[in-house]
């Protein structure tokens, strides 16, 4: 059976719903070329301004998080928004539209006024963009001048400031990238929804603080002697990002473009059955390199298959039903922890979880092979979730 990966979001046909996101990996033409070539169906090219914001990167800009053996499982950035104004970026659509007709070109835009947002509007649609998404979310730098995360985290300025993106955009989507660093999302969601803008991208990066060097006592990155906070991204902002993506999905009825720690097919996977249309990725890229489009674009299709699918349409919104109030959660269901003791290592993790941080259910015997007491396990799957080997320790019903 052949299945088609092509998706359409906010109105364009997209061949995949892999998309860059606007990042150091969509600074310039060339390089969204070479991501087309591998087989990326759009890029949102790194958000741009009018010629007269200026804009002064420091070095170094990145910091990843590392943890056991796993290199940057997260990644703080304080990079800004890209020091290649809107001429330079709409000479750039205009290249790909030209080279590229049937991939999806986005480009990302930040402004100051009215009159800034508008001009950068018009500018891109006069070049042939696809569609423009508005960073209304970057964590640091942007908001000490009144930008990115400040407009995002007011429903006021949200609205306000997206109908002056579409009172300008006269026939090109428009997208609103939104922040995670509210109190309430759905909020902000509506606020978009009334502007008229045409979908929303989720989730901006997350604003934080990476680590501290205890020699000297800065934190990282350090730009001779000081740091700063940052944008956090990769794979462990994903479950902030997912839960974002899910919350926007059940309050509005918009589409949505997720981002926040998309690193493989099942994260893509996951994406999709909480409301997005269209999955855009940075930072496994930046680390892994536009070849991973391979991994996602052939494991996506795999799974479809495996499910019976034929189009990656079928999955969108699937698991929204089953996220539920808390309130609703069934008191009736009582799991409990069942060992296979053919494939258990011995390593005694199970046990000290349950010893220190569970309900003393897991005892030891003379072989050092872990057994549940099911009158005292509750069913917690503290155990199931720290043991090292696939499926030794599952949770089922009483
Ligand atoms: C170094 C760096 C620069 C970024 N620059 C921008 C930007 O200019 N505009 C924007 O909207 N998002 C920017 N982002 C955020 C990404 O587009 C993306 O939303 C975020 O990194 C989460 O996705 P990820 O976990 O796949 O990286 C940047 C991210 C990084 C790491």
């Amino acid at each position: 059976m052949s299945v088609d990966l092509s998706i359409k979001f906010a109105g364009i046909k997209f061949e995949n719903p892999f998309t860059l996101a606007a990042s150091p990996c969509t600074d310039n033409a060339q390089m969204v070329a070479r991501a087309f070539d591998a087989g990326w169906a759009a890029a949102v090219l790194k958000t741009t301004s009018v010629e007269e914001e200026v804009v002064e990167l420091v070095y170094p800009m990145m910091a990843g998080l590392d943890f056991d053996d796993k290199k940057v499982i997260g990644l703080q950035n304080i990079d800004l928004i890209s020091e290649r104004h809107i001429d330079q970026v709409e000479k750039d659509v205009r290249e790909l539209k030209k080279a590229y007709p049937k991939k999806v070109v986005g480009a990302s835009i930040m402004g100051q006024k009215k009159e800034h947002w508008q001009s950068l509007v018009r500018r891109l649609e006069a070049a042939g963009v696809d569609f423009i998404e508005c960073s209304f979310s970057c964590p640091h730098g942007m908001p000490e001048r009144g930008m990115g995360s400040t407009i995002g985290q007011n429903a006021e300025l949200t609205e306000r400031t997206a109908r002056w993106v579409k009172e300008a955009a006269r026939r090109t989507p428009v997208s609103i990238k939104v922040t995670p660093l509210v109190p309430d999302l759905p909020h902000i969601a509506h606020a978009v929804q009334k502007s008229g803008a045409d979908a929303i991208t989720a989730i901006n990066t997350v604003k934080c603080l990476i680590g501290v060097d205890i020699d000297n006592f800065v934190p990282y990155p350090t730009v001779n002697g000081k740091s700063s906070y940052g944008g956090y991204s990769g794979a462990a902002i994903k479950p902030i990002s997912l839960r974002c993506v899910a919350e926007i999905a059940k309050a509005v009825d918009m589409p949505i473009s997720a981002t926040g720690g998309i690193t493989t097919w099942r994260d893509a996977v996951e994406f999709l059955l909480c409301g997005a249309r269209n999955l855009q990725v940075c930072t496994a890229v930046m680390k892994h390199g536009f070849r991973i489009i391979e991994d996602l674009t052939d494991g996506l299709s795999v799974y479809l298959e495996d499910k019976g699918m034929s189009s990656v349409e079928e999955l969108v919104g699937l698991a929204l039903p089953n996220i539920v109030e808390h309130s609703h959660l069934s008191r009736e269901y009582k799991p409990v922890s069942k060992i296979n003791l053919e494939t258990c290592v011995k390593c005694d993790v199970c046990y000290i979880a349950c010893q220190d941080g569970g309900h003393q259910a897991i005892t030891l015997d003379e072989k050092r092979l872990p057994h549940v007491d099911e009158e005292k396990c509750v069913g917690c799957s503290m155990c199931a979730s720290v043991c090292p080997v696939w499926e030794c320790i599952q949770m089922v019903p009483r």
